[in-house]
């Protein structure tokens, strides 16, 4: 059964302009930072999150790895900040406080498996829970312009080691990517 799998990844990327805000910050310094909100392991304080996980097919804190997948390869420095919820983190977005912010559920791990697993049988909740949730001020160049890309490259870098580790047949599918407004 695990042979005809294909997956579906779906990025939530929504996008956020505040050019009232550019010349602002501009001055301040040029660290770009990143919120991160993940319900997956317990949280700590703004600058500290552990996030750990096994290499090889170990289905747990999946999130810790695809972090991990982007982290290093992505091209521009960026300072990961950690936030308890996703409605903090947007706000810091709004704010200027960081450039963008990833969110997983508590339940991201268990709806990628599932979703590995069922492909497009998925129920709504299973594909709901599995999306990473990305909101990026696109007003940032470096950020709008190759983020997106880094982090579904990332992503589908991250699905190919767990399908090599777990001996599932490779079959990525088209990444289908939902815009989104934020509210
Ligand atoms: C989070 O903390 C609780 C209580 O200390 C612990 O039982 C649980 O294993 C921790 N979770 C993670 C992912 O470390
Ligand atoms: C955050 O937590 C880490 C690990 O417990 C600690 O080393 C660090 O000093 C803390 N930072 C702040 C700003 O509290
Ligand atoms: C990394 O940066 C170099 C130099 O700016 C650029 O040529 C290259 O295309 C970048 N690679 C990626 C993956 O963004
Ligand atoms: C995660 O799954 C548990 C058990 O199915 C459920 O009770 C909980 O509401 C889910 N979390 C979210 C954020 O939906
Ligand atoms: C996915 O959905 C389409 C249409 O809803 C269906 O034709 C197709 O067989 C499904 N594929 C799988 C693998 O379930
Ligand atoms: C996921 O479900 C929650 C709660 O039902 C909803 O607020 C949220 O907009 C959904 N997210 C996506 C990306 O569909
Ligand atoms: C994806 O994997 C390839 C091969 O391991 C590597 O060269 C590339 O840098 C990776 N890209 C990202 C964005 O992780």
């Amino acid at each position: 059964m695990w042979k005809r799998i294909g997956i579906i990844l779906i990025f939530t990327l929504s996008t956020i302009h505040f050019k009232q805000f550019c010349l602002a910050t501009e001055d301040e310094s040029n660290e770009l930072k990143l919120a991160i909100v993940n319900h997956e392991t317990n949280y700590t304080n703004l600058t500290y999150q552990e996030c750990d996980w096994k290499p090889g097919c170990k289905l747990k804190q999946l999130s810790c790895r695809y972090l991990d997948e982007f982290m290093n390869h992505i091209n521009i420095t960026i300072t990961e900040e950690y936030y308890r919820t996703p409605e903090e983190a947007k706000d810091a977005v709004r704010t200027n406080k960081v450039v963008g912010a990833l969110y997983f559920t508590e339940n991201f791990t268990d709806a990628l498996v599932a979703r590995l697993l069922l492909g497009n049988m998925s129920d709504d909740n299973t594909i709901n829970q599995s999306e990473v949730r990305v909101w990026l001020d696109t007003s940032n160049q470096p950020v709008g312009e190759t983020l997106p890309t880094d982090l579904h490259v990332a992503f589908q870098n991250f699905t190919k080691d767990i399908h090599s580790d777990c001996n599932i047949r490779e079959e990525l599918l088209e990444i289908p990517l939902s815009l989104m407004n934020l509210d």
